[in-house]
């Protein structure tokens, strides 16, 4: 089975489209069969593209987000995919507010990477340090597939 995720933060301009083309390319190089897609708890950048100093760092690193545009969370989602990973305890919180009975399963997406020295992935629209969220993002993304190759649903 296909297993579908949706990756939230905030305003799904950084970090969630980020995760989602993360975990794309790694999915794809190690053969996993995913359905992904992202969305912030926040409606302020709805249709906009990634950030661009984002898909600037995205690219020099091979992961391309140009086409992904920006959409905001719905208690649909949570019957439309299996996992909702959430960047910060922020975003799980909101998501914890408005779903409905049953449905996916909400998680940190640090949760998946235990030693990384943190439970949230920072945001880089205030820090600025594109690099560094990659980095950490790149991190969490390969526990999560590790995870899923270690249980598939
Ligand atoms: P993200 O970063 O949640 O990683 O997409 C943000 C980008 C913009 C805003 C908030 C967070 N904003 O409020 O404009």
């Amino acid at each position: 089975m296909t297993q579908r995720i949706l990756f939230v933060c905030l305003g799904n301009i950084c970090r969630s489209p980020s995760a989602e083309g993360v975990v794309k390319r790694k999915a794809a190089q190690r053969g996993v069969n995913l359905d992904l897609d992202s969305a912030g708890t926040g409606a302020y950048h709805v249709g906009e593209p990634p950030y661009a100093a984002m898909q600037s760092a995205a690219i020099s690193r091979g992961y391309d987000l140009s086409n992904l545009r920006a959409r905001q969370v719905t208690r649909t989602d949570f019957a439309a995919f299996d996992l909702l990973v959430a960047m910060d305890a922020d975003n799980l919180a909101h998501l914890e507010r408005i779903r409905p009975q049953g449905g996916a399963e909400v998680v940190l997406f640090t949760d998946y990477a235990p030693d990384c020295g943190t439970d949230a992935v920072p945001d880089p629209y205030y820090t600025r340090d594109f690099d560094g969220t990659l980095d950490l993002i790149e991190r969490c993304a390969e526990g999560l597939l590790d995870a899923l190759e270690a249980a598939p649903r």
